[in-house]
């Protein structure tokens, strides 16, 4: 079989974890944590300790638990140790505010706000945007032969639509794509840039709310505005977190759903020869193969490769294990949506899998507020590239691409590919 990583068995001993071959293919080692040590206590690379949790049914009833909070005040360890859980920087207070670092009664609040702003109905409403800015980025390079997907299309379509959406007035956009550059090459590493970037963004946002909040508009942003005016409080400080999360959940899992995605369609010749033929015979916006194969893709070698922190508020039993007040828990998406408890073959990828409840986009209250978003930009982007170049190829052998593994994402650093030579 052909993998898009390169589907080892599992190892016979514990595996090294957070090593380049770790993030090159993280897939044995999950299946050796998943058969041996299914929640499995770690020393993350920041020097936290934290468990693991690598199977389906614990995964699911984890990211459900109420006793797991996401407020990382809740971690037993220092304060100096905090500060590697969060944002770093004076900035901490004032945006981690938002809803992935937030418990009920203050989440329900905040999410029933955006709610009703960011509806299934307004992301429809954006699908003729969505389907311009790709024909422009494609546009681009069409001519060219070559071109590397993740920094010419995969990087930039996400994060010009989500500044659409808000409501970021064209001419700053470029702006948000060198702070979202920032965020994404120091993710995990270097806090400088990213320090100073984040004061940017918040310095950018606390400006364009006074400005929206003087001129409502047809905007994401400025609903978000009339929303916290009718009935509940909005703050400031909550108005900017919310805008920060919805721009940065919303950007490298995107850049990076439609990065592997593309990879694991260049590395399946057979799937990916289906999908353009249901593609040429599919009217547009009638595309079955396209919407169960985005799902596929995301379960097969999704973006985020574990949820975001969770504190155990009581003593806690996953999976048998016992784990204390206080103790961090990392519940690793990717691996839960490999189990073959769970899934049948689930080391094959499978376009047209329907029985593919995922977790990619977590579950319980945190479950992605953006899906519906991320569906659109995925679709858009696979079905618009296949059908315009349909003899896409990879430009380098799969050994030699470099993957970004942090501890939460995981993608391409680039996808060089060429085609019509
Ligand atoms: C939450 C995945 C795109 C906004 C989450 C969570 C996951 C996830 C796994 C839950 C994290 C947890 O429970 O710890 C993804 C993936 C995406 C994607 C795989 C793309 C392929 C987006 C987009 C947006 C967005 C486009 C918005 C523009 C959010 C927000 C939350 C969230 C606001 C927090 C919800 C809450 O705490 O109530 N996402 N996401 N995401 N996502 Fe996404």
């Amino acid at each position: 079989m052909v993998g898009a990583v390169s589907d080892q068995p599992c190892p016979a001993s514990a595996p090294t974890l957070f090593t380049w071959e770790f993030a090159t293919d993280p897939y044995p080692a999950y299946a050796w944590l998943r058969e041996h040590a299914p929640v499995h206590r770690t020393t993350l690379p920041s020097g936290v300790e934290a468990w693991l949790v690598t199977r389906y049914a614990d995964a699911r009833q984890a990211l459900a638990d109420a006793r797991l909070s996401k407020n990382p005040q809740r971690h037993s360890e220092s304060a100096h140790a905090r500060g590697k859980v969060g944002i770093p920087g004076e900035q901490r207070a004032d945006l981690m505010t938002h809803l992935l670092n937030i418990d009920p009664p203050d989440h329900t609040r905040l999410r029933r706000l955006v709610s009703k702003a960011f509806t299934p109905r307004r992301v429809a409403a954006f699908a003729p945007r969505v389907r311009e800015l790709t024909d422009d980025l494609i546009d681009a390079f069409a001519d060219r032969g070559e071109a590397d997907l993740i920094h010419e299309f995969a990087f930039p379509l996400p994060i010009y639509a989500i500044c659409d959406l808000l409501g970021v007035p064209r001419e700053d956009q470029d702006d948000f794509r060198d702070w979202a550059g920032t965020m994404i090459r120091h993710g995990g590493g270097p806090r400088g840039g990213v320090a100073r970037a984040v004061k940017k963004i918040r310095a950018y946002l606390a400006e364009l709310i006074h400005r929206k909040r003087a001129a409502l508009g047809n905007d994401l942003m400025s609903d978000l505005i009339r929303a916290g005016d009718h009935g509940d409080h909005l703050t400031e400080n909550e108005a900017a977190a919310m805008a920060f999360i919805l721009l940065f959940a919303g950007f490298e899992t995107t850049v990076n759903l439609i990065g592997n995605g593309l990879y694991a369609l260049l590395r399946h010749p057979g799937q990916r020869a289906r999908l353009q033929r249901s593609l040429e015979e599919a009217e547009e916006g009638d595309e079955e193969l396209l919407a169960t194969g985005v799902e596929e893709l995301l379960r097969y070698d999704g973006p985020v490769e574990m949820a975001t922190w969770r504190f155990a508020t009581e003593p806690v039993t996953i999976g048998g294990q016992h784990i204390a007040e206080g103790e961090p828990v990392l519940v690793v998406l990717a691996a839960a949506d490999r189990d073959p408890e769970r899934f049948a073959d689930p080391d094959v990828l499978d376009l047209a899998r329907t029985d593919n409840q995922h977790l990619g986009y977590g579950h319980g209250i945190h479950y992605c507020l953006g899906a519906p978003l991320a569906r659109l930009e995925a679709q858009t982007a696979l079905a618009t590239l296949l059908r315009r170049i349909p003899d896409l190829r990879l430009a380098v052998e799969p050994d030699d691409l470099r993957w970004r593994g942090g501890l939460i994402m995981r993608g391409l650093r680039t996808l060089p590919v060429t085609w019509g030579k």
